[in-house]
């Protein structure tokens, strides 16, 4: 049984250097849009005798360094999950301790993170967050409003299950005051009233920690995404690590549906 499950998973090829790897990616076949469940921060701590907090301030550093690599590859959109609309289940020394990291991060890193040219967002419920954090992630935004470089979705209070609802209110409200008739709805008009509009769907996803699940993240945008999961925690995962993910995803077949002709 474990064996099977195992198998589930990517292999850590531990050979692979990091120039190989980049010698080895097709740099005109990217997946333009990464997202990424940055998830196992408290496992990684706990593992290690340390308060799970910790796990999540050894997690902001491999936020920095994917970052940092996306942008040097030319990835156009990194979506990284840092807060869920579940994860207020959380005690409350967890929480308040993640919304002032994220303060914290913003704080320190947006002077580099704008000189890289990356432009960041938010998508999530972002008016429900404590006013810190959204007053650092205002500024953020609007400091980096006109970069052309990366752009860093950080989903923070978001679930795709509340997206989704609030796509459909949105989308009642232009029914409502005649911006939108109901022969207009198609798939693309939906996308476009989610938090990603604009945004080509993820072509990969990475999920780190050993867990196989979704956990309420872009239902709608990853209908075709490739998956690519590896038991390593986040806190442990390098830039090896995305370039493994990449080239995995390029050595795979996509079909949406239909057959390949051979
Ligand atoms: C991910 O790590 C960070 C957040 C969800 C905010 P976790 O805190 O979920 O770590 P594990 O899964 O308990 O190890
Ligand atoms: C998903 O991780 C959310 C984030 C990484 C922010 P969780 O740790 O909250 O997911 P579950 O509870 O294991 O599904
Ligand atoms: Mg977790």
């Amino acid at each position: 049984m474990f064996e099977k499950l195992t198998g589930m998973f990517n292999k850590q090829k531990g050979t692979d250097d990091e120039k190989t790897l980049l010698q080895s990616i097709d740099r005109s076949r990217l997946p333009q849009h990464i997202a990424i469940i940055m998830d196992g921060n408290g496992r990684w701590a706990q593992r290690r005798g340390m308060p799970r907090s910790l796990g999540h301030r050894a997690g902001v550093e491999s936020l920095r360094n994917i970052v940092k690599l996306c942008s040097e590859l030319g990835v156009k959109v990194l979506t990284c999950y840092a807060f869920s609309t579940e994860n207020w289940k959380r005690p409350q020394d967890e929480v308040s301790y993640l919304m002032d990291l994220l303060v914290e991060y913003l704080q320190k890193e947006l002077d580099e993170l704008h000189s890289e040219g990356v432009r960041v967002n938010a998508i999530g419920r972002i008016g429900e967050l404590p006013n810190q954090p959204q007053e650092a992630l205002k500024a953020a935004m609007e400091k980096t409003a006109g970069n052309t470089g990366l752009l860093l979705n950080l989903a923070l209070n978001y679930g795709g299950r509340a997206e989704i609802t609030d796509a459909v209110i949105k989308i009642a409200h232009s029914l409502n005051n005649k911006q939108l008739k109901i022969e207009e709805i198609n798939e693309k008009v939906i996308a476009q009233y989610l938090y990603t509009s604009g945004m080509p769907d993820p072509e990969l996803l990475i999920r780190p920690s050993g867990d196989f699940r979704i956990s309420n993240f872009l239902l709608w945008q990853l209908a075709y995404t490739e998956f690519w999961l590896t038991h390593v925690m986040w806190p442990d995962f390098k830039r090896i690590h995305l370039l493994q993910a990449i080239l995995d995803y390029q050595r795979r077949e996509r079909r949406f549906g239909g057959i390949i002709k051979k």
